[in-house]
């Protein structure tokens, strides 16, 4: 909605072209009808902060998404309807079939297939930044205008652009890779770090280059200058080159903040078109996408106790789904049946259940409440115990456990049940390996060290639901299967549920 958003304003200032030479009559409506605009933008702005902050809880989540949406159409018809805008004919040709092509998209896709699609949507951000960047260069703008004001316009120009191409090409390179079109692996180039250098002190040069030249011509003719294009093109496609090589470089379990983090720069770059087209809205709406996204990323690089910085430096994280080999084999595996699984949960005063990206895969969510609902009916203590990073998606969890009816208040992060575990007498892992992977404290070398895990190996008993013995996300090998106090219940997460509830 934000790109939507963002081609509505940016093309206002063109329609505006094609509005009739104004009369005082058409000059008092369009100052009122300005104001009008103003006051909705501002109203709209008011309702984005409100839907972040209902969006922070589980219980007003829903309430915080209405928000959201009234926002945006408020923020869309203003747009639209200002007096700014003529050309309704062009505006309907690129509005109507994006969002018949957005719905349709939205409508398919699969709850698992949202990183990618989330990426994609980042991409069209950045996309649209920099196509704002070369319009509103393309658009003679020098007269009436000071030396100072013209710096600031072109600085602003210069840096929507540039953020603008990383976003774009480095978010369509986290697309193809959580769509598996490209391997997960991260690529290694030779002295990468000093390539990324070179190509940020070039663009930093150009940068000066560019302002230089742009204001001289601009001051003098109010024109654009044939450098200043050069120029630009220059630094858009180095940019999207070193968005490019940012995100090769970047691997596996790293992905969920690399996408934060373009979420993060594609409300940068919104914020920047939002200045060069003198538009509050824009520079609200990036502002707040922009903090919400970095604010995301930092909790994310905590949950998974990584420093922000050694993410965006890349290198970490294999492909998932492979079988760790070697070091990962340490002793046998215990299998379990769903019937007995279902005797040891209901001879049980407390059950934790720990859900994981293949219970989303599974789509066990439902089956799930059903079960949670017959096993709190015959007195047994239920709780969920959600990892930060749980599933692909921040919050991916909660939604689809809310999404199944399951009671908010006995959902619970991993920080508040941690310590219960050893007080727990059945943990049910249902889909889930990394969050779960004991290695992650006690074994120094492996690739999750120091990540802050669900311990629940300190329970009575761990049942754990997945197809295989395939590695998860981080592609590391989980000794918590081979415990003596795990058991493997393996097959699809959906139907092994469904046999339990048969069993029950
Ligand atoms: P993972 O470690 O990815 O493990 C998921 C497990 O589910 C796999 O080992 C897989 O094993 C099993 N599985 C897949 N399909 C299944 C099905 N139909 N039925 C039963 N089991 C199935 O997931 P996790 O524990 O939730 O950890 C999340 C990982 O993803 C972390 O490494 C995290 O850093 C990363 N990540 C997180 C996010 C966010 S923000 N949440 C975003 C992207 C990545 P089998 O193939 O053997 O069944």
């Amino acid at each position: 909605m934000l790109t939507t958003l963002q081609l509505v304003l940016a093309a206002a200032p063109q329609a505006a072209a094609a509005t009739a030479p104004a009369t005082d009559a058409s000059h008092a409506a369009e100052s009122g009808g300005s104001s009008l605009v103003i006051m909705a933008y501002l109203v709209a702005g008011v309702l984005f902060i409100l839907s972040l902050a209902g969006l922070s809880k589980q219980e007003t989540a829903s309430r915080g998404t209405w928000y959201g949406i009234i926002g945006m159409l408020l923020a869309l018809a203003a747009a639209i309807l200002s007096p700014d805008v003529a050309r309704y004919g062009i505006l309907a040709a690129a509005m109507v079939p994006a969002a018949i092509i957005g719905g349709v998209l939205a409508a398919r896709v699969q709850m698992t297939e949202m990183p990618q699609l989330v990426a994609l949507l980042h991409s069209f951000v950045g996309a649209a930044a920099v196509l704002v960047g070369f319009a509103s260069y393309l658009d003679p703008h020098g007269a009436g205008k000071t030396a100072a004001e013209l710096i600031v316009h072109d600085i602003e120009v210069y840096i929507g652009i540039c953020v603008g191409a990383i976003t774009f090409t480095g978010s369509i390179i986290a697309c193809l890779k959580l769509h598996g079109t490209m391997s997960g692996k991260p690529l290694m180039l030779p002295a990468r770090h000093l390539l990324n250098l070179v190509a940020l002190i070039v663009t930093v040069l150009l940068g000066v280059w560019f302002v230089d030249a742009a204001v001289d011509v601009q001051a003098a003719t109010s024109v654009i200058d044939a450098t200043g294009i050069i120029l630009l093109i220059a630094a858009t496609v180095l940019t999207g080159i070193l968005g490019i090589h940012m995100v090769m470089a970047i691997g596996g379990a790293d992905m969920p903040v690399v996408v934060s983090m373009l979420n993060s720069y594609s409300g940068w770059a919104a914020a920047a078109a939002g200045f060069m087209l003198g538009n509050d809205l824009l520079i609200i709406t990036g502002a707040l996408v922009g903090s919400s996204g970095a604010i995301l990323s930092y909790i994310m690089c905590r949950g998974m106790n990584r420093s922000f910085v050694s993410v965006i430096l890349g290198g970490f994280g294999a492909a998932e789904g492979t079988v760790a080999s070697g070091d990962g084999e340490q002793g046998e595996v215990i299998e379990i049946s769903a019937e007995d699984t279902v005797g040891h949960m209901q001879t049980a005063r407390s059950v934790v259940i720990v859900p994981g990206y293949g219970m989303a895969v599974a789509q066990a969510q439902h089956a799930l409440a059903d079960l949670t609902a017959k096993l709190r009916a015959a007195g047994v203590t239920v709780r969920f115990a959600i990892h930060p990073v749980a599933g692909r998606l921040p919050g991916h969890m909660n939604v689809l456990l809310a999404e199944a009816g399951i009671p908010y208040d006995i959902v619970q992060e991993m920080d508040e049940i941690n310590d219960d575990l050893p007080d727990t007498d059945v943990v049910l892992v249902i889909g889930a390996n990394d969050i779960v992977n004991p290695g992650a404290e006690n074994d120094p070398n492996s690739p999750i060290a120091g990540m802050p895990v669900l311990q629940v190996w300190n329970s009575g008993t761990v049942v754990v639901m997945k197809r295989g013995m395939a590695t998860g996300y981080a592609g590391v090998g989980n000794p918590l299967f081979f415990h003596e106090n795990t058991r493997m219940l393996f097959g699809d997460a959906k139907k092994s549920v469904d046999g339990m509830l048969g069993a029950i």
